[in-house]
């Protein structure tokens, strides 16, 4: 029988830093709030409050929805650029933590966080369409700017390197993801609903693996996700940035 999870009110109370070395951080949407970035699910989330957005997201509609992935993502990264990393992303930075992260902000590389694995890609990051024969990857910034964005290399057309619906996630990715939390003494899942797979397979991953697991989430859609062993329903700019302040081992 699995304990059940123990709802805290500081991540201080469960996971002292002086227990653990070894921590990786799953993050999602919620710690780039405080970038001024919303959040997907949830009532003002942007696939609840735009369903036609999210429906725009799949990777079967291309190359028709490429100006549409350039405005969602595109203008994610230009609000993230303009804000900066926040107090919550500096603070994983300052204690040294992995990072895998559901978001494609580049704000944990913004923070000073040096291991990111990015999940769903990044939109800092652009790839040409026609992967077969041209296969172009690079900067967002250096596309070709027209009437449809266009490949650096090629006349095709380029869009955000960012995971879509009905897309694989880089196998180099997931399994650097696996390997961290299968290795880490502390997993953390930070501002994310874990809704959306292969990243809520984590948790029990790291779980399974011996990690103690903490959820931290302002407003839990539901039961705690039994994986973990304890909840902190809280905002991730304060629980992150308290722990952080404490000594570490
Ligand atoms: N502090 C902590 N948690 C927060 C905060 C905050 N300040 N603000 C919001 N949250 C929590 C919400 O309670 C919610 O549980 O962040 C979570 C955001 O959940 P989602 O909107 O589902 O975002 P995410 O889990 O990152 O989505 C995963 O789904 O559509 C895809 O590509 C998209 O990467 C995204 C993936």
């Amino acid at each position: 029988m699995v304990d059940a999870v123990k709802d805290v009110s500081s991540l201080v109370d469960v996971a002292p830093r002086e227990r653990f070395a070894r921590v990786c951080a799953l993050t999602g949407a919620g710690i780039s709030v405080a970038a001024g970035l919303g959040t997907f699910r949830g009532p003002d989330g942007l696939w609840t409050i735009a369903p036609e957005v999210e429906r725009a997201m799949h990777a079967h509609l291309l190359p028709a929805n490429v100006d549409a992935l350039w405005s969602v993502w595109g203008g994610m990264w230009e609000i993230a650029a303009g804000a900066g990393p926040t107090p919550a992303h500096r603070a994983l930075a300052a204690t040294g933590a992995s990072v895998i992260t559901q978001n494609i902000d580049g704000l944990h590389q913004a923070a000073g966080s040096a291991d990111v694995v990015e999940l769903h890609g990044s939109a800092g990051r652009a790839r040409c369409l026609d992967d077969d024969f041209c296969g172009w990857t690079g900067q967002a910034h250096e596309v070709r700017q027209g009437d449809l964005p266009g490949c650096a290399r090629c006349t095709e057309p380029a869009r955000p390197a960012v995971v879509l619906f009905g897309e694989m996630l880089d196998p180099e990715a997931l399994g650097e993801a696996r390997r961290l939390v299968s290795s880490c003494d502390l997993f953390l899942a930070v501002g994310t609903s874990g809704r959306v797979a292969p990243a809520s397979w984590l948790a029990p991953t790291a779980r399974a693996a011996g990690a103690y697991c903490v959820n931290i989430d302002l407003h839990p859609d539901g039961p705690a996700d039994p994986a973990f062993h304890a909840r902190v329903v809280g905002d991730a700019q304060d629980v992150l940035t308290e722990w952080a302040s404490l000594p570490s081992p």
